[in-house]
This record gives structure tokens, sequence and C-alpha cells, in this order.
């Protein structure tokens, strides 16, 4: 048996969000087979595997997973690596994994929002801390609380380019965090992402390409004050912007990832292949983490 999750893009409000202000992520269809497999030989892990397992009680047992997508590019992998694990364990609904998820993420992490637990988990368009959609469930931290919704809207197309370095979540948001604390600027930048966010949030249901990508632009132009874009990430935006509706990092930002919104799409393909980057073309998907069923039994070919 195994466990396929999908990776996660956040396409207007990362970084505000942890905030309290609203943001819009989705699943995207690039998913991750994750298994954990009986073993006595004691491999090493990540802290978010031994985390994840030692909250479950398990040992002597493998972690296997498998996905195109680099860890450290800001699409999720660490979420989806610890609900993986959990669901292949244990029977959850939906709900509980996504809330136990994030207390294993958090406790880790030290800082950040549940919205990529939730995101991997329910798949679709999540809305947090918005109006309208379809409600989902609440989680709460400390003084905090994210009220998570399901947007219905037709899939788009995203070109998700690898910058080839890797970003630190704990280090990024610990980043923001000082700028936050500074005083209004700050209030004000995240105030701005939160009006782009609920904007976004309407042009997406509308399915208005021009406008999410614009949208997507002002979105950049507001993180990239808080000091988190790199001399690559910079490259393809402006790449994106060129020959895609717009562009923006997703995620936390000081390596990662960024999100196109492609309109050449063989120009866009033809310059990213002159960078060498990583990229990979998909969509938003409405499936979020499942079981994969179990293949029936081989008992021989009976012949005659
Ligand atoms: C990470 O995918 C998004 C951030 O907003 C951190 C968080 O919300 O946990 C940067």
């Amino acid at each position: 048996m195994a466990v396929y999750t999908p990776h996660k893009i956040i396409l207007f409000g990362e970084h505000a969000v942890v905030y309290g202000y609203p943001a819009l992520s989705a699943a995207v269809d690039l998913f991750a087979r994750i298994s954990v497999i009986p073993s006595r030989n004691g491999a090493q892990f990540s802290t978010f595997v031994n985390r994840t397992l030692n909250y479950l009680g398990l040992k002597d047992v493998i972690v296997k997973v498998e996905t195109q997508v680099p860890s450290g590019s800001g699409l999720g992998t660490s979420s989806m690596i610890i609900s993986g694990i959990l669901y292949h364990e244990r029977n959850y609904d939906k709900e509980s994994l996504a809330r136990e998820a994030f207390e294993i993420e958090y406790s880790v992490q030290g800082s950040g929002s549940p919205i990529d637990t939730t995101t991997i988990v329910a798949g679709g368009y999540v809305l947090t801390n918005g109006s309208g959609g379809i409600p989902l469930w609440t989680v709460e931290k400390d003084t905090r609380k994210w009220n998570f919704s399901s947007i219905p809207a037709k899939a788009i197309d995203l070109v998700i380019v690898y910058t080839g370095s890797k970003g630190s979540t704990r280090e990024q948001v610990a980043k923001v965090r000082k700028f936050y604390e500074r005083g209004k600027l700050a209030k004000d930048v995240m105030e701005s992402i939160g009006n782009i966010t609920s904007e976004g949030a309407r042009e997406v249901i509308r399915g208005n390409l021009d406008k999410i990508g614009e949208l997507m632009n002002e979105n950049h132009s507001e993180l990239k004050i808080f000091g988190i874009s790199t001399e690559t990430i910079e490259k393809v935006v402006s790449l994106g912007r060129n020959y895609g509706y717009g562009a923006k990092l997703t995620g936390a930002g000081g390596g990662g990832a960024v999100i196109i919104l492609p309109k050449d799409r063989e120009k866009l393909r033809a310059k990213l292949r002159e960078m060498n980057l990583m990229f990979f073309e998909t969509a938003t998907t409405n499936v979020g983490i499942f079981r994969e069923r179990q293949e029936p039994q081989d008992l021989g070919t009976q012949s005659g």
C-alpha cells in the first residue's frame, strides 16, 4: 500500500497568511508516492520523518518518498511526507489528518501556518481566512486561527520553475517576522497582499487569466519588499512576465520555486531550457491526498 499526495503552490498570500491575512493555495498535478516499509536496517531520516515516526511510535521501518520535485522547493514536500506517513498508518478523516500533520510540522519548524498541510490534504483551491467558498475546517495555534474553505473553480495551467537552490521556510519566515515587527510599513504590505488575495480568488473563480497574472505580478512585487527574492527568482519572474500572463515566487522564497501562468508556451520552454532550469508544466488539481488501491494479490495463473 502507498499514499499519494499532491504538491502544492501558493497563488497569493504566502507569509501574510502566517499573521492571519488571507491566502489562496492549490494542489497541483504533481504527486509524490509515499510508502512505509518494515526494515531493520536503521536508515537516516530527516527531522520531519523522525518526528512523525516517533509520534506514531513506529520503529524498524523505511520511509520511501518518490517524487520528481526536489525538497526545499517550496512546493510542500515536508507537509506531504508528514501527512503521507500519518495517512499510511492510520484511518484519519481529512480534517484530523490536516490538523495533526500541522502540529508535527510546527513542532519541527517552530513557525508558519497550516496552509501547506491543509492544501495537500484537501486538494483543489484552498482559501485561507477569506470570504466565500465551501467551508473545510479551522485550525488554531496559540492565539492564531485559520479558517479554510474550498473554492470551486476551473483548473489553471501553470509552469513551475525550480530555481536550483533550496529555500528554508524556517529562515525566511523568521526574516519576514523581523520585518513585520518593525512596524507600520510591514503591516501595510501584509494588508495589500491580503487585498490582492481577495481579488485574486474572485478572478480565479471567473477564470480571468489576464487579471490573475496581473495580480501575481503585484503580489511578487510586495514579496520582494520582504527581501526574500533572489537573483534567479528575479530572472525567472521577468521571463514569466514576458512569456506568460504573470509570475511570482511561491512558498517561502530565498530560493525554491517560481510559478508562471503561461501564455507563449513554446518560447517560455525554450528560454527556460536556455537557462538550464528544471521546470514542470502542470495544472491545479482537485485531487488531495489518497491511498493507492490495493492491487489484488497475484494468486498465479490458472490454466485449463
Ligand atoms: C510556505 O509554503 C508558506 C509560508 O507562508 C509559511 C507558512 O505559511 O507556513 C511562507
